[in-house]
């Protein structure tokens, strides 16, 4: 996901460029640096304790996440697409029931409803925050509903109060894919704690990563919680005896290890986030640089952004990037193809012109460079860079 660009030859070198290096979209080694230490002594740790699957490490981390989320019920697996997936077989979804979701998310949001073996029914996203929208949700409802699965895509929580009612009239559960979201709050309470589950990617390179795949499945249910332990591990309890036929998906040690060292920097590097996309949407949110067919998103007033990225709308995104990249500034796009233009989704029967403000939002979203450990100075020349286009 880190876009690292080399520089050009430098006889070509704008002079700006000459004296500074690319900035890339995230910077892993700027963000972990003071987490280090106790990472590679973790690391060392599950070597030297053997710890490496269904081991304590794994339930330590368990707990701690629980704590720091404010759920009774957490359990760890090996991504953030097994944690949806086994979320939904957790609630019970399988062939005949219907999962309404947005298409303009990552691939595995759609793909975790169709291993389950259940219809994906897909519903619009609202044009101000990029979430499934709850007016679209309510149209897309049927009698065989089972579940809405919302995205806090980039960290901006989906509107939790009206998809709740929408579920509530539906006699739907809310599954919420907070895989963008860690830290993210709607009306001042973490996201992740409003569906009857939540699913997390601590995919090395989101808001909390891990040195590899991982993901977890949050839940005030001990039976849904009873169901993902049990379903992650092959159907067992005990070694030989199984309940039901499950998986391998277990979270292993080694990334319990990177994740419990990390967690306690999340807070703070939420907060970093927050005040780099406050001085983004102060320098950007100008008269002068949406005339050049740039806007900077809203937040709406009871979300707490967590800002996995800082995403603008540029009419002409790919010119825009150009430009920036000539300059050395790194930018990317999350996602160019809404999932119902996907080739290998074309069976779902769907068309361009069907969902119109994913479409619109393909075409022009572009995530700027936003990563705790950017330098003021680094911002500053995104920000001059912008504001030069
Ligand atoms: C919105 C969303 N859902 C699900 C996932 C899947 O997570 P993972 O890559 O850990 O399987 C991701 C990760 O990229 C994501 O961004």
């Amino acid at each position: 996901m880190a876009v690292i660009d080399t520089l050009p030859a430098s006889d070509i070198l704008p002079a700006e460029m000459k004296t500074h290096p690319v900035i890339p979209v995230m910077d892993l080694n700027a963000q972990d640096r003071p987490a280090k230490k106790a990472i590679l002594r973790g690391i060392r740790g599950v070597i030297d304790r053997n710890e490496f699957v269904q081991a304590p490490i794994g339930q330590k981390f368990e707990a701690a996440f629980g704590k720091w989320l404010g759920q009774d019920h957490v359990v760890g697996v090996n991504s953030g697409t097994a944690a949806l997936f086994l979320a939904l077989k957790a609630m019970g979804v399988g062939p005949g029931d219907e999962v309404i979701t947005t298409p303009f998310t990552f691939i595995a949001t759609l793909e975790s409803i169709l291993y389950a073996g259940a219809k994906p029914v897909l519903a619009d996203i609202e044009s101000d925050t990029f979430c499934i929208s709850p007016a679209a949700v309510e149209r897309a409802v049927t009698a065989r509903t089972k579940v809405i699965l919302p995205v806090h895509l980039y960290g901006h929580p989906a509107d939790l109060t009206r998809l709740d009612a929408v579920a509530r009239k539906a006699g739907a559960k809310i599954l919420e894919d907070t895989a963008q979201a860690h830290g993210a709050t709607w009306n001042g309470r973490k996201v992740g704690t409003y569906g009857a589950a939540s699913a997390f990617s601590f995919y090395p390179g989101k808001n909390l990563g891990a040195y590899g795949d991982a993901g977890a499945v949050a839940t005030a249910s001990p039976e849904i919680a009873e169901r993902v332990r049990l379903y992650r591990n092959h159907g067992r309890h005990s070694k030989y005896q199984h309940e039901v036929e499950g998986y391998n998906e277990r979270l292993d040690g080694i990334q319990a290890a990177v994740l419990l060292a990390k967690l306690p920097y999340l807070d703070r590097w939420v907060k970093a986030r927050r005040s780099q996309a406050l001085r983004y949407n102060k320098a950007l949110g100008i008269a002068s640089v949406r005339s050049k067919g740039i806007e900077v998103p809203p937040v709406r007033p009871e979300a707490g952004h967590a800002y996995h990225l800082y995403v603008i709308r540029a009419k002409e995104r790919e010119k825009v990037a150009g430009q920036l990249k000539a300059v050395g500034v790194s930018t990317a796009v999350h996602y160019p193809i809404p999932l119902h233009l996907q080739p290998c989704y074309k069976h779902l029967g769907h068309h361009a012109g069907d969902f119109p403000e994913s479409e619109r939002a393909a075409k022009e979203v572009l995530s700027l460079p936003l990563y705790p450990g950017m330098t003021k100075s680094q911002q500053d020349r995104v920000i001059r860079a912008v504001k030069n286009l």
